[in-house]
């Protein structure tokens, strides 16, 4: 059996190890993949948003699965594509991860469906959003509507800072055609949670509960990255309140979608806000999370692949999913600089002590190989994912590891799941 996966971060190698683990021992491909991808699968030089490179190798080879990891090709409509072509993918189609692609048309979604979410305004016109300021108070979120890869939010506290992000996505473009549609949003106080349900058309299956970080420093502070580090479960959402999150949540939207002819099949992942006066919906992903991935993979026990064809096939009723009690956590080493610009092409040393840990697992980000050196080649370059009895066991496990790693100037955050720690104390 053939597996190709779309993508090139920790999501990806991720799901490249879970694979690697099924028993039908799949011939796997990742593109364009990275030095820990490469271990396990053949990595091509194909970039996950060449769209029309991606086909061109699907249609001479006729993988069995496409398993997609990042937005940009969904959106892009590539399973729409493979589709065509008679092959079978995980993800959804181009019409269905707009629910992720446009955050005007996921909020539009939640409204018809009655899914609870921070109120909002979409404007085009900078005059007019600025003149609605005034009945939104502060602190303000302002959402540029399209895909910004992780930075088109911006939390003004002030008008001042209000009225420039407005300005900069409206009338300056900073996020490009992303930004020519914004969102005014409530801004919601409270512990943000991932939820990511598989989802086959119809039916839907929870995967394990997980928090992410997204500030680049401790304490959740410095600016949003795609994510530092997280964990799972999230003790936050305690599991009496899940079937209400499937019911209130996850299966509207896909039933709202389905009324308007638009079949939901993959993960569909929700940002979630638990707030005072209940749950609420930040946005929706088309599509597991990075980092999330490397702590909930570590907890999937048996075979994956029928797992992503009962979704495909729309037999995810079928299929128990096994879940370890044990919890996981993922630490992510960033690149100097990272979010900002970052350096590029330093060696990266200690990865096989980092490794030999046990309970422990080494997951590439933005890694390759030269001359026989593993080098970073982006912003977040490595998750270091470790399971255990108990998280604090999990945690000093991936500390423990991380620490043997060096690469100049890098950086992780010292409290990934603290959080959860004090709650479960
Ligand atoms: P999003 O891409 O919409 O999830 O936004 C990215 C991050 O911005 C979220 O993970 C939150 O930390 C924050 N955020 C987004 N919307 C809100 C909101 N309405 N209130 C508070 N924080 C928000
Ligand atoms: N960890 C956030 C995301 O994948 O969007």
């Amino acid at each position: 059996m053939k597996i190709l996966v779309v993508g090139g971060g920790g999501r990806e190698h991720a799901l490249i190890w879970k694979l690697a683990q099924d028993s039908r021992q799949p011939q796997l491909f990742c593109a364009p993949g990275n030095a820990g991808t490469a271990e396990l699968a053949d990595n091509l030089p194909i970039n996950a948003e060449d769209i029309s490179g991606l086909i061109a190798w699907a249609r001479s080879n006729r993988p069995d699965l496409t398993v997609v990891g990042p937005e940009a090709p969904l959106c892009a409509g590539l399973v729409d594509e493979l589709s065509q072509l008679g092959l079978r993918a995980f993800g959804p189609n181009k019409a269905a991860a707009n629910i992720e692609g446009s955050k005007s048309f996921a909020k539009e979604v939640m409204l018809a469906a009655g899914v609870p979410t921070a109120h909002a305004e979409i404007f085009t016109d900078a005059t007019a959003a600025v003149a609605a300021l005034d009945s939104f108070g502060l602190p303000v979120v302002i959402k540029a509507s399209g895909l910004a890869a992780g930075k088109g939010v911006i939390i003004a506290t002030n008008r001042a800072d209000a009225e420039a992000a407005i300005r900069s996505m409206l009338l300056q473009n900073v996020f490009g055609n992303a930004g020519t549609e914004i969102l005014l949003e409530e801004f919601l106080d409270g512990e943000e949670a991932s939820i990511l349900a598989l989802v086959d058309g119809h039916n839907v299956a929870l995967l394990p509960t997980s928090q992410d970080h997204k500030r680049i420093f401790d304490n959740d502070t410095g600016p949003n990255t795609g994510g530092m580090g997280a964990y799972s479960p999230a003790p936050v959402v305690s599991d009496d309140m899940l079937p209400t999150i499937r019911d209130t949540i996850i299966l509207p939207v896909v039933a709202e979608l389905a009324k308007r002819g638009i079949t939901y099949k993959g993960v569909l992942y929700a940002g979630l806000m638990v707030t005072k006066t209940g749950i609420k919906v930040l946005e929706f992903n088309a599509r597991f999370g990075d980092p999330e991935t490397q702590a909930i993979m570590p907890r999937l026990e048996g075979d994956i692949i029928p797992v992503f064809e009962a979704c495909i096939n729309g037999t995810l009723n079928t299929v128990k999913l096994s879940v370890s009690p044990n919890p996981a956590v993922t630490v992510v080493l960033s690149a100097k600089g990272y979010p900002g610009s970052y350096e590029k092409g330093l060696p990266i040393n200690g990865l096989n002590d980092a490794a030999a840990f046990d309970n422990v697992t080494i997951f590439h980000s933005g890694t390759a190989r030269r001359d026989n050196r593993i080098i970073s080649v982006g912003g977040r370059v490595l998750a270091v994912s470790a399971s255990g009895p108990d998280l604090s066991t999990a945690v000093a496990d991936a500390y423990a590891a991380i620490a043997a790693i060096s690469l100049e100037g890098s950086h992780y955050r010292r409290d990934i799941a603290a959080r959860a720690i004090n709650r479960i104390k």
